[in-house]
């Protein structure tokens, strides 16, 4: 064989083991795709992207949340606090009133407020089917792990794990209104 011919084999070989690993490869990448894909149809943003930035960034929601601590820390709330913590949700929601909708409704008065009250925003058939107005425990539970209180909401954040965090937040959110909504009876 001349040298000539030895390198056009050589070079046959590697272009054959090239395909063969492109393809395995390949088809890796697409199994490994499936396996990630829940049962829903379409895409699923990552929840993390919903807090970046934020202290609480892919953090998982608290196991065994419980109401009774945001209403004991409410009162006390720290309204400032609140409005920097709802830096998280500006991405999708304006809170002034007569804002216009973003990826969410707008805000304003959603202490007390009917769920899936703004006319004409797009809301999820689970959030509609809900029922009732936001009270502070049902905003804390959403707000806590909204899939979580809402299963299939499209309401894309991974939940704000501290209950003080909440308390706060609920704080500056009831100052967002005509009227603030009145604290927990009792407290
Ligand atoms: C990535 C976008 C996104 C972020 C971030 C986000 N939301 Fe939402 N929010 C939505 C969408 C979309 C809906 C409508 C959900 C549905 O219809 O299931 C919603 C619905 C709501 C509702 C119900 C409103 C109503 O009219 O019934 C409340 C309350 C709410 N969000 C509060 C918050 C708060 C507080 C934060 C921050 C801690 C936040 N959201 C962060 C997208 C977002």
């Amino acid at each position: 064989m001349t040298q000539y011919e030895l390198t056009k084999m050589a070079g046959a070989v590697i272009a054959a083991l090239l395909l063969i690993f492109g393809m395995k490869t390949f088809i890796d990448i697409r199994l490994a795709g499936h396996g990630h894909h829940g049962k829903s149809a379409g895409y699923t943003l990552p929840a993390a992207v919903a807090v970046a930035g934020g202290a609480a960034a892919g953090a998982p929601a608290e196991a065994g949340f419980s109401f009774a601590k945001v209403a004991e820390a409410l009162p006390k709330a720290n309204v400032e606090n609140g409005k920097d913590i709802f830096k998280k949700c500006t991405s999708c929601h304006s809170v002034e009133k007569g804002g216009k909708a973003l990826q969410g409704p707008n805000l304003w008065g959603i202490v007390g407020r009917a769920k899936g009250a703004v006319a004409g925003f797009g809301y999820s058939e689970p959030l509609k089917a809900k029922g009732g107005d936001w009270s502070y425990e049902s905003l804390a539970n959403f707000v806590n792990n909204p899939k979580g209180y809402i299963a299939g909401s499209k309401m894309v954040f991974a939940g704000l794990p501290a209950a003080s965090d909440i308390a706060d937040l609920l704080g500056y959110l009831r100052t967002m209104a005509d009227t603030p909504a009145p604290l927990p009876a009792g407290k």
